[in-house]
C-alpha cells in the first residue's frame, strides 16, 4: 500500500522504516527541512538502534523516501500516519497544536480518499476533533476520510522489534472498512512473513501479536493508560526500595519474587532515578489532566508523579551523606540519556542530576556513549570525557546516572585507581553491592544494603 508519515521523529521514521521494511511504499515527510536533507543524504538525524541499516536499505530498494513539502506527502499516500510530536504545554496538557495543523493539510491537500491514522499520543477524543478539522476543512474538496487511532508502544532503543514483533496492534475504527485498510497495512507482522532486520533468527517464532479492534476513544485512552501505569509501577517500585533500605531488605531480591507472580509481571519494577524521557513523564500529566477535566479525581497518578520528583533528591541525600560537601567536588557522570540504546536526553533524570551538581557548585565530568552531542547544547558547562575512565579521573564520587550495559563490565580496578575517592553512587542498581565492595570501593544504591 502506499502509505505517508508526517512527521519524522522516533516514531515517525520507525514507523515509515519499518511499513517499507514489510513491503510497503512509504513516503516520509517533516516541517524540519533539515532533517529532512539529513535522511535524503544518507544521515541519521536521530540514533536508535538498527534505523541506520534498514532506512538505506529500503531507501535503496526505492520503498522509502522523503518529502521536504509535506502536502507532496497527503497527495502521495491511501493511508496518512500521524506521527507529529505531541509536547506538554506549561499546564501539563498535551499541545495538539502540530495535529491541527496537519488535519488542515491534510483536509485542503488531499484529492483522494485517505485513511487517516493518529499514532502520535493524543487524549481520548482527539479522533473526535481530528475527525470535525477533516470535515470542515476538507468541505471544499468532497474527498472522503477516514480515521483510526493506532497508538504506538515503541520503547526507544527497541523500537525495531517493537514495532515487527508487537504483543498487540490496537486499532480504533468506526468501520469495517478502516479495520481492513489497517489489517492490510499490519499484514505482514501478524502473520510473520518477513524478514526481520533486526534479530538473526527465531524471533518470528514465538505467539502472533493480538489484534484488538476497538473505538476510537477506547485505543487513545488504551495508550495513555498503559504508559501511566508503567509509571505508577515504576514509582511503586521506588517507594518499596526505599522501605527496603531502611528495613534491612534487598530491593532486587523483592520485586524478582514479586515478578513471578504473573498477575504483577517482572518489568518496569527497577527501582532508582526514576522514570524520564519524552513519554512517560508527559503522558502522565496529559492523563491526570484528563482526568481532572473529566470530573475524575485521579490523584494516584499525581502521587506517582511526585515520587518520580522526588527520586533526585533521594538521590542527592545518599551522596551528600557520603560526601558531606559538595561544593567544589570533583563528579563523575556515568550517563545522560533518560535509559540505555538511546541519545535522547528530553526529561533524562540523568541531566536533572547534572543540573542539581552544577547549581550545588560540583565540577562535573560526564561520558555518555550516545547522548554527549545533545548533552552538549544544552549543558556547555560541564566536561565530557571521552571514556567513563576519563569521567572518573581525579573523582571524589562516580555516579551511575543510565544503566549503559558497557558500564556493568568496567575495569573496576583502573576506575578505582584514576578516582580521587573510590565512591561510587549507582543510580541505576545496575551493579553488585557485594562485587563492588570487593573491589574496594564505597558503593551506595538504592533499596539495597549498601
Ligand atoms: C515508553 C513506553 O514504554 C512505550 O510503550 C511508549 O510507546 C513510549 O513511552 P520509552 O519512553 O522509550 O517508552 O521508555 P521506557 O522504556 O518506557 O522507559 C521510561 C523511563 O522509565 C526511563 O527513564 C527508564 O529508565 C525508566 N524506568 C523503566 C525505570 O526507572 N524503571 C523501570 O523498571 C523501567
Amino acid at each position: 500500500m502506499k502509505i505517508s508519515v508526517i512527521g519524522s521523529g522516533y516514531v515517525g521514521l520507525v514507523t515509515g522504516a519499518c511499513l517499507a521494511e514489510i513491503g510497503h511504499e512509504v513516503v516520509c515527510t517533516d516541517n524540519d527541512a533539515e532533517k529532512i536533507k539529513i535522511l535524503e543524504a544518507g544521515g541519521m538525524p536521530i540514533y536508535e538502534p538498527g534505523l541506520e541499516k534498514v532506512i538505506p536499505k529500503v531507501h535503496k530498494e526505492g520503498r522509502l523516501s522523503f518529502r521536504s513539502n509535506p502536502a507532496d506527502a497527503v497527495t502521495f499516500g491511501e493511508a496518512i500516519f500521524i506521527c507529529v510530536g505531541t509536547p506538554p504545554l506549561p499546564n501539563g496538557d498535551a499541545d495538539l497544536s502540530a495535529i491541527d495543523h496537519v488535519a488542515r493539510l491534510i483536509a485542503t491537500e488531499a484529492r483522494s480518499p485517505k485513511l487517516v491514522v493518529e499514532k502520535s499520543t493524543v487524549p481520548a477524543q482527539t479522533g473526535q476533533e481530528l475527525k470535525r478539522a477533516l470535515s470542515v476543512y476538507g468541505r471544499k474538496t468532497g474527498v472522503t476520510f477516514r480515521v483510526a487511532s493506532n497508538p504506538e508502544f515503541l520503547r526507544e532503543g527497541t523500537a525495531l522489534g517493537d514495532f515487527l514483533h508487537p504483543d498487540r496492534i490496537v486499532v480504533g475504527v468506526e468501520d469495517e472498512i478502516a479495520e481492513q485498510q489497517l489489517k492490510e497495512i499490519y499484514r505482514p507482522v501478524l502473520e510473520r512473513k518477513f524478514k526481520c532486520p533486526v534479530h538473526a533468527s527465531g524471533c518470528l517464532d514465538g505467539p502472533a501479536p493480538a489484534w484488538v479492534v476497538t473505538t476510537i476513544n477506547s485505543a487513545e485512552l488504551i495508550k495513555h493508560a498503559s504508559n501511566s501505569f508503567l509509571a505508577l509501577k515504576i514509582s511503586y517500585a521506588n517507594m518499596v526500595a526505599d522501605l527496603a533500605e531502611r528495613l534491612g531488605a534487598d530491593i532486587g531480591e523483592v520485586t524478582r519474587a514479586m515478578g513471578l507472580d504473573p498477575r504483577i509481571g517482572p518489568s518496569f519494577l527497577s527501582a532508582g532515578l526514576g522514570f524520564g524521557g519524552f513519554c512517560l513523564p508527559k503522558d502522565l500529566q496529559a492523563f491526570v489532566h484528563l482526568a481532572e477535566r473529566s470530573g475524575v479525581d485521579f490523584s494516584l497518578l499525581r502521587e506517582a508523579e511526585k515520587i518520580n520528583k522526588k527520586r533526585i533528591d533521594h538521590f542527592f541525600e545518599k551522596m551528600r551523606g557520603a560526601l558531606w560537601v559538595v561544593r567544589g567536588k570533583q563528579i563523575g557522570v556515568l550517563g545522560l540519556a533518560f535509559k540505555p540504546n538511546t541519545d535522547d536526553i528530553r526529561f533524562s533524570p540523568a541531566i536533572e542530576l547534572v543540573n542539581r551538581l552544577i547549581s550545588e557548585g560540583a565540577r562535573v565530568c560526564a561520558f555518555d556513549p550516545e547522548a554527549m552531542d545533545r548533552a552538549r547544547a544544552i549543558l556547555p558547562e560541564i566536561q565530557y570525557a571521552k571514556t567513563a575512565y576519563e569521567a572518573a579521573q581525579d573523582a571524589e564520587a562516580l555516579l551511575i546516572a543510565t544503566e549503559w550495559p558497557e558500564f556493568g563490565k568496567l575495569d573496576w580496578e583502573r576506575i578505582r585507581n584514576a578516582m580521587a575517592r573510590p565512591l561510587i553512587l549507582d543510580g541505576r542498581n545496575l551493579l553488585s553491592a557485594s562485587k563492588m565492595k570487593a573491589e574496594g570501593f564505597e558503593y551506595r544504591s538504592f533499596g539495597r544494603q549498601d
